[in-house]
């Protein structure tokens, strides 16, 4: 599904952030990657999201070598990769249900999957019945939820979230873990990136550790910083 062949981003000489990264990940897997502050997580995942290109080697998505990718083709990618972040950003003016059809509405979808594929996602993510509000009425589980519902409107092979819990409390952090537990079990490939050891150890999945733009360790089990 991904495969990241000696890939590296140095944004200039001294700033290596990803140097030489080698990395398979397998259709359905769920895998969290983490790391200290600095290593090069948000830079590897923005690769993949083809937000940044790499400096070297190669980085490869469903068999698309995306190393190169014009901004033309970035589009097509982003229906395959759903991203989630720390920072909700939802649209304040904007209900549950505006909020998610937007996703659609901006990609020129027609009204009638709109009013399909919206509903869908709000029931996957937990929160039919609350389409009507803003997100100033919601907690902060619930505005994740939306953004998680949004990442998922076109149906994405691969679902990235970058500190998703990062700003939530412990028991709201392990509701959205389960959310993206119960997304994986549908078959999508989730890529996890947290700082959080106890969900990690929880997970107990696949851990890839970044150290210094490198990857430090790749194990099965729990939390580890090398
Ligand atoms: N746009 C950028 N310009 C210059 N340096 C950057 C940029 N983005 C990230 N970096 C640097 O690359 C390194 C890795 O950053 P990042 O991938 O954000 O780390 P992490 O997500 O693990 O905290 C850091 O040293 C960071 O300062
Ligand atoms: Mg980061």
């Amino acid at each position: 599904m991904i495969k990241c062949h000696k890939l590296s981003k140095h944004y200039n000489p001294d700033i290596k952030a990803l140097d030489g990264v080698d990395l398979h990940i397998e259709p359905g897997e769920f895998v969290s990657i983490v790391g200290q502050s600095g290593m090069g997580k948000t830079t590897l995942l923005r690769m993949l999201i083809a937000e940044e290109r790499p400096t070297k080697g190669k980085i490869v998505i469903g068999g698309w070598d995306i190393s190169k990718i014009r901004g033309s083709a970035v589009p097509y990618l982003r229906r395959q990769i759903g991203v989630v972040y720390q920072d909700i950003k939802l649209l304040p003016k904007k209900t549950v249900h505006e909020n998610v059809a937007f996703a659609l509405e901006v990609s020129g979808e027609p009204r009638k999957r709109i009013r399909e594929v919206v509903p869908q996602v709000i029931k996957i993510v937990g929160l039919n019945g609350k389409e009507g509000r803003y997100p100033h009425q919601m907690s902060g589980g619930e505005q994740q939820r939306v953004a998680i519902a949004r990442a998922l409107v076109h149906r994405p092979k691969v679902l990235v979230a970058d500190e998703p819990t990062g700003n939530l409390d412990a028991i709201t952090a392990h509701e959205i873990i389960d959310l993206l537990k119960k997304i994986n079990n549908f078959g999508t490939t989730v890529v996890l990136v947290t700082h959080d050891r106890d969900i990690v150890n929880h997970l107990k999945k696949r851990v890839i550790t970044m150290k210094d733009g490198k990857v430090a360790r790749d194990h099965v089990g729990k939390y580890s910083l090398a």
